[in-house]
């Protein structure tokens, strides 16, 4: 099997985290785990195919900071944008700073972290997987209190589209997953008590094998991945 570069950004707990391990059991794959990483980067230190790298996509100069951390590393077989924040308030108390965080990290950041690998991608290929969600994805369910996090996911969908456009005639490709709910400390924090069908892992296997395959049939596609309805 081939050697594979495989970078997940948000990989320091919940699906991110799942992504990382399961990814990193083939020692064929070298996984770039990248996150702010508050509580330090040790939790990966036993695994020698996976390296990380703590950036905050709400911070400054994202694409450049990313550019000089991936100097070295040529080529980027898999890029998948699981990092997220989700604000849950009602409508009328959503700051200024609120709508400024959710679109830094949920759209901002990942254009940005987009641009910095187009290069890594651009001669070999590559799979650009961003994770949205549900929220965001026109027609489904809409939840009160998410206004400033799914219209920052609705435009990561359109993003994907965008961009697909735009890069269609080269080797890499790009879809887009809106997740349904997932049991993990953002889910945790944003509704006390929800029980969600879905564990972190369960999730992450499905996303590993989507990152790694998919881009062998699709391009440009928005997948609701969710095991409640609509
Ligand atoms: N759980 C669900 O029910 C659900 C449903 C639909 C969609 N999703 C989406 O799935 C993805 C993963 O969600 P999750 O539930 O696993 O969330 P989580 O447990 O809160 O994990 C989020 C990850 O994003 C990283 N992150 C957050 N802010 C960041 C920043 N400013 N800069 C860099 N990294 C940042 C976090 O790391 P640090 O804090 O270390 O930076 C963490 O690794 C998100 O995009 C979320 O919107 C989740």
């Amino acid at each position: 099997m081939m050697h594979k570069n495989i970078v997940v950004v948000g990989a320091s707990r919940g699906i991110g985290r799942e992504l990382v391990l399961n990814l990193a059991q083939n020692p064929n794959h070298t996984v770039f785990a990248i996150a702010r990483f508050s509580k330090g980067t040790s939790q990966y230190a036993d695994m020698p195919n996976v390296h990380t790298f703590a950036l905050d996509l709400a911070g400054s100069d994202v694409r450049s900071q990313i550019t000089s951390m991936f100097s070295k590393i040529k080529n980027v077989d898999v890029l998948i944008n699981n990092a997220g924040t989700l604000v849950n308030k009602p409508f009328l108390e959503l700051t200024r700073e609120d709508f400024q965080e959710s679109y830094q990290v949920n759209i901002i950041g990942v254009m940005e972290t987009v641009q910095a690998f187009v290069p890594k991608m651009i001669e070999n290929g590559g799979h650009i997987v961003n994770i949205s969600s549900v929220g965001g994805f026109q027609g489904s369910v809409k939840f009160a209190g998410l206004t400033a996090y799914s219209t920052s996911k609705a435009a990561l969908v359109s993003f994907t589209e965008l961009f697909a456009e735009e890069y269609k005639d080269t080797k890499i490709k790009t879809n887009c997953l809106c997740l349904g709910s997932v049991q993990t400390q953002m889910l945790e924090e944003a509704f006390p008590g929800l029980q969600a069908p879905l564990s972190a892992e369960k999730m992450a296997e499905y996303i590993a094998d989507f990152s790694l395959n998919a881009h062998q049939w699709m391009h440009g596609t928005v997948i609701p991945v969710s095991l409640t309805t609509p």
